[in-house]
């Protein structure tokens, strides 16, 4: 396995690489570059007209989204943030001292405060993240607030399992974390792979803490996608946006409109922009049309029933060693453990 090095440009000081006010490393393990050109025009040429998810994340809709967290029908940040303080204690205790958390993805800055502020003495943070801009300054600020702890970052897709190097880890286990039900934006075989994939970077007795989003009633979930302010619309519009910007497209934003409900069935919350009439654009020098009515499907995201996610976290070799949910029944966090 490969020796973390220290990558130039996250410090220039000397510094213990143990612990300290400086990441100890950031390793570059150079992921493909998403390309939003050859996926957009794919997914527009389908029968079902389709952009991933992940592209609605350029600086404006990273903002929208923190904006959405912040409405009062988009109950799933605060539901989650108050039950990870509230089950810390719960969950130091499954996990013990001097645990390495390993983290997937490093957006959530306020939630990671929350799991290690409740751990005791954790001894290693190690976030994965396949966008190093994102990656350096949260691991800065990581390493900067916790200088008893040893701060790391890996650039890497985590659709595929990922090397965390030896020399990384404390002495304790490791405690992957994954919160946000950001699982919920896969496709259910997909979360089940992707929990295989954890499972193989684990040892037994090592942890996975997941939030997952619950089934519920459209009465809470079609709002929670749909606000009174339409921060969720500019959010999904702004991808259109994007594409104008980035790929020289020609699309008229005000002949799409938001759409967002419950399907029951699939037990996920689906996203479009709907076309308001017959029309064409242009993307990256190619023409589309759309019909009146015909949607671009932006979005999926899956609620899980407690028992629906237990069968899938066996499934992929884990136990589940304890699941807690808000008194609403809102959401889920669930300490699994590598069977
Ligand atoms: C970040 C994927 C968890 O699915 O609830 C919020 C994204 N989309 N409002 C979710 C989202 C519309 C969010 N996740």
């Amino acid at each position: 396995m490969d020796k973390p090095a220290v990558a130039s440009g996250v410090s220039d000081q000397a510094q213990p690489s143990s612990s300290g006010a400086v990441p100890a490393f950031l390793l570059d393990r150079h992921p493909p570059k998403d390309n939003f050109a050859a996926d957009v025009l794919e997914g527009l040429a389908k029968p079902q007209k389709q952009i991933p998810p992940k592209y609605f994340y350029d600086a404006r809709g990273s903002d929208l989204f923190e904006r959405i967290c912040q409405t009062p029908e988009y109950y799933v940040t605060r539901t989650e943030l108050k039950l990870l303080s509230d089950i810390g204690p719960d969950v130091a205790g499954i996990a013990g001292r001097d645990v390495t958390v390993i983290e997937f993805g490093s957006g959530s800055d306020a939630k990671i405060r929350r799991l290690l502020d409740a751990l005791p003495s954790p001894g290693a943070y190690v976030a994965i993240d396949i966008s190093r801009a994102a990656l350096e300054p949260a691991i800065e600020d990581l390493a900067r607030d916790y200088a008893d702890m040893s701060v790391g970052g890996i650039v890497a897709d985590f659709s595929a399992p990922v090397a965390v190097p030896h020399d990384a880890l404390s002495g304790g286990r490791k405690l992957a974390f994954f919160p946000g039900s950001t699982i919920g934006n896969m496709e259910r075989s997909r979360a089940r792979q992707f929990l295989a994939d954890v499972r193989a970077m684990l040892a037994p007795e090592d942890g996975f803490l997941v939030g997952v989003d619950l089934r519920k009633g459209r009465d809470i979930l079609d709002p929670a996608y749909n606000d009174d302010a339409g921060v969720t619309a500019e959010f999904n519009l702004n991808v259109l946006r994007r594409i104008n910007r980035e790929l020289g497209g020609s699309i008229d934003l005000g002949n799409f409109r938001h759409l967002a409900f419950y399907n029951e069935t699939e037990g996920r919350i689906e996203m479009h922009l709907r076309s308001t009439t017959d029309q064409q654009f242009e993307v990256a020098g190619r023409q589309f049309a759309m019909e009146r009515d015909e949607t671009i499907h932006t979005e999926n995201s899956y609620k899980y029933s407690v028992a629906e996610f237990a069968l899938a976290a066996e499934s992929a070799g884990f136990r589940v060693m304890r699941t807690w949910q808000d008194p609403r029944s809102l959401f889920s966090i669930h300490y699994l453990a590598a069977a």
